[in-house]
This record gives structure tokens, sequence and C-alpha cells, in this order.
């Protein structure tokens, strides 16, 4: 709506609508051809008339239609194509027609925008007009135009989107549970309303996509921390980063695709089990993976094949070859990126790069590699970005977290499997571990989006700093409590072997791979495999 009606005032032919008085609005119903905007009552009785398969936009179109035939109005041809565009992108412009008319009028018609609006909402939430999906290309019906719980969201929620502080938790509330669905929305919002760039997504399939994706993610309850609150979050994050850091600069339409599709699909199907988890018990995704980066690999496999087994959620249907080849490549890129096994490298990698050609990435772009080392580190850094969120809300990913490692560690000590790291609900130092992550894993990351764009030094690094100064008061207190005679007898100094009972031999390759660790590492990071290059 925004962009439409930003469009819509920055277009060089000014509106030729002349002023009606609100008589001549008010008395647009009389007469057979008399157009008028019609009240709640007149649009469901249109909706009837025209019987199942019609949609709200049906009507605006055909409210259109019969304003070109007003001729007092002096409504211009072009003006009428441009709304109908608008219309074909956009649930919420179809009030303009209604607002142009509002406006002119300086007076609430009572067919005016907020009936529309009203009469919207009571279409989104009854199953009476549902529209026929599929029927019409580019002609979305009612309830497949908006998010279920749009309509719920205060309007500080949608205004904050673009924020860094933005809260996926409120989100996850306000839309009772589909934040996903919102937040891929918002993100793509550019991608729905230009219908004259090439890369055009068909508002149904997108929402059909989206619900698909917010499906295959298990739930707040069920998974605690993988769950599709996280897939919100991150979708959010990339887009913040894209839309207030300034990394949108650096990337073309379709690699902007690329990163915000990523996002909202990288965790998808996440059993909140760790990588580790899936080698050491052999499991399919395993088997299948060959024990390589097996969770990313069946989430980016899983979100292909979505879209290839059912013609109606192929958001990418639309493109043109080269650029779904070249999207697609680059969506596998970013995704296999998010594996915790390839951080160090692609730190280091990103590092060089710096070094090697300077700190604005507009000048890599002849760098083809360079360019796709930035996407990765964007997507990566927005997933491990909680550490650098306001305190309240990066605690509570701590605690899901953690809740969700203690998840494992009972599976493994019910499987006889050694306990992995973090996972030990008995004998885990969390805010030691915290504090690892955050100083040794996440700040680093940051230091060097920053080099690109020093916002990030001021807003991220900057919660990210008096965060760890919390888990550093916080593991003080721990240490203590761990030193105490009490806390000694407990079983914190129990090796886990010892504690676990038999080793399965795929376990004990595991307890290998983690030795060649840094010491310091291994109680930061439980789930990498032993595919990680580190
Ligand atoms: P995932 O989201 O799959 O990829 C990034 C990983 O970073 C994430 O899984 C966790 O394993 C890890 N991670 C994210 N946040 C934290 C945190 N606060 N503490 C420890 N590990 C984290
Ligand atoms: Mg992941
Ligand atoms: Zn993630």
């Amino acid at each position: 709506m925004r962009r439409a009606m930003q469009r819509f005032h920055t277009e060089p032919a000014p509106l030729k609508l002349r002023k009606p008085t609100l008589h001549s609005v008010r008395s647009m119903g009389a007469g057979q051809n008399a157009p008028t905007i019609p009240d709640t009552d007149g649009v469901n009785d249109m909706l009837q008339e025209a019987g199942q398969n019609a949609t709200l936009m049906d009507v605006a179109r055909g409210i259109l239609d019969r304003l070109v035939e007003r001729p007092e109005l002096e409504v211009q041809v072009e003006e009428i194509l441009f709304l109908k565009e608008c219309l074909g992108s956009n649930l919420e412009t179809l009030a303009m027609p209604c607002m142009l008319l509002q406006r002119d009028t300086g007076d609430v018609t009572p067919g005016g925008y907020d009936f529309l609006m009203t009469y919207t909402k009571q279409v989104n939430t009854s199953s009476s007009c549902p529209g026929t999906p599929g029927s019409r290309s580019r002609t979305p019906s009612v309830a497949f135009t908006r998010p279920p719980s749009w309509e719920s969201l205060k309007s500080s929620m949608l205004e904050d989107f673009d924020k860094w502080d933005f809260d996926s938790f409120e989100l996850a509330d306000a839309t009772k549970g589909n934040p996903l669905h919102f937040a891929g929305w918002k993100a793509l919002d550019a991608f729905l309303t230009d219908q004259t760039s090439d890369i055009f997504l068909e508002m149904e399939k997108t929402t059909r996509f989206l619900e698909a994706v917010e499906d295959m993610y298990a739930k707040q309850g069920s998974v605690l921390y993988h769950n599709n609150v996280h897939a919100a979050d991150v979708t959010q994050c990339v887009h913040a980063l894209l839309s207030q850091f300034g990394f949108a600069a650096y990337f073309d339409q379709l690699s902007i695709l690329a990163l915000i599709l990523g996002a909202a699909v990288h965790d998808m199907g996440h059993d909140g089990r760790t990588n580790s988890f899936h080698v050491n018990t052999c499991d399919e995704i395993a088997l299948t993976y060959n024990d390589i980066s097996v969770l990313e690999n069946m989430h980016i496999s899983k979100t292909f094949k979505l879209m290839h087994s059912d013609p109606s959620t192929n958001i990418l249907d639309g493109l043109k070859t080269d650029h779904r080849t070249r999207l697609r490549k680059e969506m596998v890129e970013v995704v296999l990126g998010t594996d915790m096994s390839s951080h160090f490298s692609s730190v280091a990698d990103f590092k060089t790069l710096i070094e090697k050609l300077g700190n604005d990435p507009r000048e890599w772009h002849c760098e083809a590699k360079a360019m796709s080392a930035l996407r990765v580190m964007v997507l990566h850094a927005m997933d491990i970005s909680n550490p650098a969120k306001v305190l309240h809300i990066s605690d509570k990913w701590s605690d899901l977290l953690r809740q969700e490692f203690f998840l494992q560690g009972d599976e493994e000590k019910r499987l006889g499997l050694p306990i992995s790291p973090l996972c030990d609900r008995e004998t885990v130092r969390f805010a030691s571990s915290q504090v690892g992550f955050f100083t040794i894993i996440v700040q680093p990351t940051f230091a060097l989006m920053a080099e690109l764009q020093h916002p990030v030094k001021d807003v991220l690094l900057a919660h990210l700093q008096s965060n760890t100064e919390t888990w550093e008061a916080r593991k003080r207190k721990e240490s203590a409590d761990h030193s105490s005679p009490q806390a000694s007898a407990q079983p914190a100094g129990v090796s886990r072997s010892d504690r676990s009972g038999s080793v399965c031999r795929t376990a004990s390759r595991q307890e290998g791979s983690n030795n060649s660790l840094p010491s310091e590492l291994r109680t930061v990071l439980p789930g990498v495999s032993s595919s990680r290059r580190w």
C-alpha cells in the first residue's frame, strides 16, 4: 500500500479526477449505468450475484470499469489502468478508488475506505467467498492475499518490521502462531507489488508457499528453538540488515530474493536435534546426505521438493529460466552456509576478502566468489544474531536453545550415547558457554560486518557487548556455585563416556572429532558433526 501510494503520489501525470461534490458522490448509485462505491451490503450483493468464484478484486475492477463511463468525473484512462494494476498487486490498494473519491470530496462516503477495509476483514475470516485458487493468474482471491491474522496486528508492529529490535515472539502471538507467513510476506513485499519487474512473485503462490513452509517447521511447543518463530526471526533480521543497515546496496534483486527465501526456509523440517545427533544415530537424513551438513542439506532439499511437488506452491514458476537457475544456486549456497561447521572457515575467508578487496562490496561484483561469500555471511550472521538483540529478547532465545539442547541430552542418555557438549542438564555450565558463543563466534562475525556498514557496530555490536557483560556476571555466579563443596559432589566432574554407559561406534567418532577442536570451543558448540571444516 505504502509503495503503491508512493508511486501514486509521484506519478508524473497528476490525477485528473475532478472533485465531485458530495452530492455527486452520493448520487452515483442512481441510474442503471451510474457506478457507485457500494457499502458492505452492496459489495455482498454484487459478490452473490457474480457467484461463488467472484472475489473482492472483481468487484473493485467492476467499479473501476464503470467509473470510466462517468465522463463528468474526468477519470483518466491511464489512471484507471494504474488503479487496475494496483488492484492486481496489492489488496490494500483495493480501496484506492474509494480513497480518491473520499479525499476529493473531503468526506467519508458511506462506501469509502473504511467500509471496504471492514469488508475485507469479514471476507478474510469467513469461508463463504474464498475465491478459486489458481483460477486466474495474478488475480489473487481475497483469501490468498494476506496472512491470516494480519488484521489483528497492531500498526506499530507493521512499522517496526524494519527495525533491529523487532520482537518475533510478539509477532508469533499476534499472528496466532503464523509468524513466518507474515514475516515472509512483509520481507517479500517488493517482489509482490512491482509487476513491471522481471522478478515478480505471484501473490497466491507466495502465500501458499509460505503457508506450506511454515507448516513444515515444528511449532513453538514441539521444538523449542528451531521452529517457525526462529525462521520468522531470521527472515526479519535479513530484511532489517538489507533495508536498515545498507546491505541491500550490495546485491541485485535476485540475490535479495535468494537471501529472503533462504532465510525463510533455512531450518525447515528441523527436529531440534543437532547434526552430530543425526550422524551418531545413523538416521535417515545422515544416511541420505552421507553425514555432510545433514540438516542443512535436508532443509534446502525439502524446499525445492515442495516447490516441484505442487505447482500452486512453485513461486519461482513465473521467473525466467536463467533467473530460476541462479536463484536456486544461491539459495542452496546460503542455506548450506548456515552449517556451523563452516563458521570459522567462512569468517576467515570473509576477512581475507575484505583485506584484499576493500570494505565496499559494491566494488566486488566482478569477483563471483566474493559475492557468494558475502551472501553466505549475511544469512549465517543473521542466523547467529540472537546474542546481538536487546537483552530480554536475546535471553529468550538462549533459554529456548538451552532447553532444546537438554532434550537432546535426555535422549542421548536414553539411547546410551555420549551426551553432547551443552546437552547435559546436570553438568552444563551454560553461562560460560554463552560467554564463549558470544565472544568467540558472534563478536568476530559482526566485527567484520561492521567493517562494511558502521551502524552494525553502533547497534548490533553494542547490544552484543552489553549482553556479554551480563553473561560474564552470570558466569561468575555459575562458577562460584559450581566450586562450592555441595556442587563438587554433583556429577559435574564425571566424564561423559563414564556416565553414558555403552558408546556406539559412531558416537566415538563424534568424540574423536570433538577432541580436535580448540578446547574452549567444545563447550560452545554442541552440534558440529564430523563433516566440519575447522
Ligand atoms: P542453527 O539455527 O541451525 O544455526 C546457527 C546455530 O548457532 C544454531 O542452530 C545454534 O546451534 C547456534 N546458536 C545460535 N544461538 C546460540 C546461542 N545463543 N548459544 C549457543 N549456540 C547458539
Ligand atoms: Mg540450521
Ligand atoms: Zn537457524
